[in-house]
């Protein structure tokens, strides 16, 4: 068992988002290993009221710091690390001209073994703790990042990059060396021996990954929706409603599906544990189907901002009453940083498609990258809070990391004072250490 005193952020789970924040100023947080090793949380309060009970454990004094829950990160690519700050005219120019180019060098184990540690590391020092990210198409780039994930014990989802059409041949699935498998077959089977291979291994976890509708065929996107019947503990992650060009595209190859959306229904592919990235340009019917499916949003304010894509409409969201989370989406997203993602969010919320100027309040940001976005992904009360029970994955921020945080922090009258201090002016400098299990 180890003790560490400190100030102490954590989520209340029966009460609202905006409101669930628990903020303990001299606060005791006891961890304990449990029978595999990961280390726990095994009591979590008042210094005052818990000390006398954990006498004997080793203390670390952290006054002056602030633990809180590691980051939650709903969606990014590992493969564009090199991309973030490619300005293009809207997404679709964007993938072409910066990002499939950068992603052919997946297919090298060297390349992809030097881009995991680069990124797994990235995360961990912004304070990143749980992560589901995308590879690219080549299953070497999916072994390379487990790999690293499994050294780093980072808690990371990642998955096969399906697409087997209208992208560069360099990047389509590839059919089998001894020909006995097409190439859509061939990326189905692929998934199904990863999944063996990798899925709740550890900290690992797998999803199966249609990059989205557009570049998959029907029988791709039928094979997916099989797998994840098949495979129902597995993740699915994919891209939905970012930007009207790619819309009508998918509307133009799907036809016969009510909505982009629904092309994933219909083929199976929303359900629990199933996490779109964007969702922005929704009909309600669209958000009342994520509601009753149990599929889940990654809001991406820092790629939507950069990429023009539009802005998540979180009244709307609300209303429906589907799950949802932040995520940097990094390359499209501009940034590593959760309190960059957040503020990103911030100016989301004031910027709504419904023109509310929603004012999202701090505690509601910060929930929605830690126990919020462990819900969305079907993880509540095992990452993204430090409440008892949960695994001890948590970052020791330093408030005085620079001399306005210092002086911003200092004049903090309340809880929202404070935490939207550190959302508008942190970054990894604020994050002094990262915890992990
Ligand atoms: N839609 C399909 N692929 C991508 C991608 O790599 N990034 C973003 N932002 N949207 C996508
Ligand atoms: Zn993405």
């Amino acid at each position: 068992m180890k003790a560490y005193r400190s100030a102490i952020l954590r989520f209340a789970t029966d009460r609202p988002p905006s409101q669930s924040a628990v903020y303990e100023e001299d606060g005791l947080l006891v961890v304990a290993p449990d029978a595999q090793g990961t280390q726990r949380v095994h009591a979590v309060g008042s210094f005052h009221e818990l000390r006398p009970r954990f006498a004997d454990v080793v203390l670390e004094d952290l006054s002056g710091r602030l633990i809180a829950p590691g980051f939650v990160d709903l969606h990014s690519h590992y493969p564009q690390t090199n991309v973030i700050g490619s300005p293009a005219e809207g997404l679709l120019p964007w993938l072409e001209n910066y990002t499939f180019p950068e992603e052919k060098c997946f297919a090298e184990l060297d390349y992809s073994t030097q881009a995991a540690r680069f990124f797994i590391a990235e995360m961990l020092r912004n304070g990143i703790t749980t992560t589901l990210t995308f590879a690219t198409s080549h299953a070497i780039s999916v072994n390379a990042l487990f790999e690293q994930a499994q050294r780093s014990r980072i808690r990371l989802i990642s998955g096969l990059c399906l697409m087997d059409r209208h992208a560069p041949a360099a990047l389509l699935n590839q059919p089998s060396g001894a020909g006995r498998s097409d190439a859509t077959e061939q990326s189905l089977l692929s998934t199904e021996a990863l999944i063996q291979r990798w899925h709740g291994v550890g900290r690992l976890g797998y999803a199966i990954t249609p990059r989205f509708a557009p570049t998959s065929s029907e029988a791709q996107l039928r094979g997916a929706g099989q797998l994840a019947k098949r495979y129902p503990d597995v993740w699915i992650q994919s891209h939905v409603a970012e930007n009207q060009h790619e819309i009508a595209w998918a509307r133009e190859l799907f036809p016969t599906s009510r909505s982009y959306l629904a092309t994933y229904a219909d083929f199976g592919l929303l359900r629990q544990r199933a996490i779109y990235a964007h969702c922005i340009h929704l009909a309600d019917e669209d958000r009342i189907l994520l509601h009753e499916t149990g599929a889940a949003a990654a809001v991406c304010p820092t790629s939507n901002l950069f990429l023009g894509s539009g802005f998540f409409d979180y009244v709307k969201a609300d209303r429906a009453g589907f799950a949802y989370g932040l995520a940097n989406d990094v390359g499209g997203g501009t940034s590593f940083s959760p309190f960059h993602t957040m503020l990103g969010a911030y100016y989301v919320g004031r910027e709504g498609q419904s023109k509310s100027g929603l004012s999202l309040r701090p505690q509601h940001l910060w929930w929605q990258h830690t126990a919020g976005a462990a819900r969305a992904l079907g993880l509540a009360g095992v990452v993204g809070n430090l409440q008892v029970g949960c695994e001890a994955d948590f970052v020791v921020l330093n408030l005085q990391a620079t001399a306005l945080l210092a002086r911003k922090t200092a004049l903090a009258k309340n809880l929202d004072e404070l935490l939207f201090a550190l959302i508008v002016l942190g970054d990894d400098r604020l994050v002094e250490r990262t915890v992990i299990a």
